[in-house]
């Protein structure tokens, strides 16, 4: 019976949130009639989704009946704080849920919704998406920066963002040392969204944007660090493995491929959020899925990476690095 409701917390959530709940609640615990006040919500809809709320522990309820902030959702459903996760819910509505809809249909013929890995529908998807979901990446890249040698040789350092959505990766790096540069790639619709991340943290004369299919775009070539955040999963296996023999292509010998994803395990039992992501990349992709890292290991392999390991960051998974001999 809890599985029934499934569906019922990613849009109370999203409710929660475009009626910023979680945002008037964060200057101090409120009754349901301050919280209508504040937000021009109605009682009879704040009552219930603040109740279920309060079911779900994302807020507290007094005897008193005023409702606050429970931890985790002052650290990040509060959507002024960088920490804020609630990004890829506010998507769940009108993107998301919709195509889950049709699951019975999809696993009948194996057949996407829609195919978001095709440019025509991607641009568009990923255009309003990409900001919304920078900081679930955010802290990954801030570890990935600091384990990195950026600054140690005192040259400039070349690094390639590859489908780089908001910029987070390339952004995180940049912000790291000031030798860094960027070759942000991805498609013509999602480099505007890019360009507007860059110019609001002021990094625009350290990034250059490059708008193009993923295996016909232009890498350029020596970069030092290759990062690929979160694109494998909607390529699927072989537009993976060459993506990866183009990325060996373009980074200098030495240099280090970063990639981010939703790892499974080799029986593919757990991660659930890796095994339910790979039903989401049924949904969303013509051939998408979720991988382990044996897997992503020996694609890299092929491709001619050396040294393949994880690095623990603050995300769904560990990262993936490995070094171009
Ligand atoms: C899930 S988002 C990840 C964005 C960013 N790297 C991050 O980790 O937040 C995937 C990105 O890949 C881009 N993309 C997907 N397929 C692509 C392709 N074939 N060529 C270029 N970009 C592509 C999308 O536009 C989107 O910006």
């Amino acid at each position: 019976m809890q599985l029934m409701w499934g569906y019922a917390p990613p849009l109370i959530l999203e409710a929660a949130i475009r009626h910023r709940i979680f945002d008037v609640l964060d200057n101090g615990a409120k009754t349901v009639e301050e919280v209508e006040e504040a937000t021009g919500a109605s009682a009879r809809g704040l009552t219930a989704v603040m109740n279920a709320l309060v079911g779900l522990d994302f807020l507290s309820k007094d005897t008193l009946a005023r409702y606050a902030l429970t931890p985790e959702s002052a650290a990040f459903l509060v959507s002024s704080k960088p920490s804020f996760q609630g990004g890829m819910i506010l998507h769940c509505s009108e993107q998301l849920i919709p195509k889950w809809l049709r699951l019975n249909e999809i696993v009948a013929t194996g057949r996407p919704a829609e195919a978001v890995n095709q440019e025509r529908v991607g641009g568009d998807f990923f255009h309003k998406f990409v900001e919304d979901i920078f900081p679930m990446s955010y802290g990954s890249a801030q570890k990935l920066a600091g384990v990195l040698d950026l600054d140690g040789s005192g040259q400039p350092v070349s690094v390639l963002d590859l489908a780089t959505g908001s910029g987070v990766w390339g952004i995180a790096l940049a912000q790291r040392s000031q030798r860094v540069r960027v070759r942000a790639v991805d498609w013509p619709e999602v480099i505007p969204v890019t360009r507007k991340t860059v110019a609001r943290l002021g990094l625009m004369k350290r990034f250059q944007f490059v708008a193009g299919d993923l295996l016909t775009a232009d890498f350029g070539c020596n970069h030092a660090v290759a990062t690929l955040g979160h694109i494998l999963h909607s390529e699927g296996e072989e537009r993976s493995r060459a993506l990866l023999r183009r990325t060996f292509g373009a980074l200098g010998p030495g240099g280090t491929i970063a990639v981010a994803e939703f790892l499974v395990n080799d029986e593919r039992t757990e991660p659930l959020t890796g095994l339910l992501f790979a039903v989401n990349m049924l949904v969303n992709t013509d051939n998408g899925d979720t991988y382990s890292f044996r897997e992503i290991s020996a694609w890299l392999g092929e491709a001619g990476f050396v040294n393949m390991r994880t690095l623990e960051a603050p995300g769904p998974s560990p990262l993936i690095l490995a070094t171009k001999p």
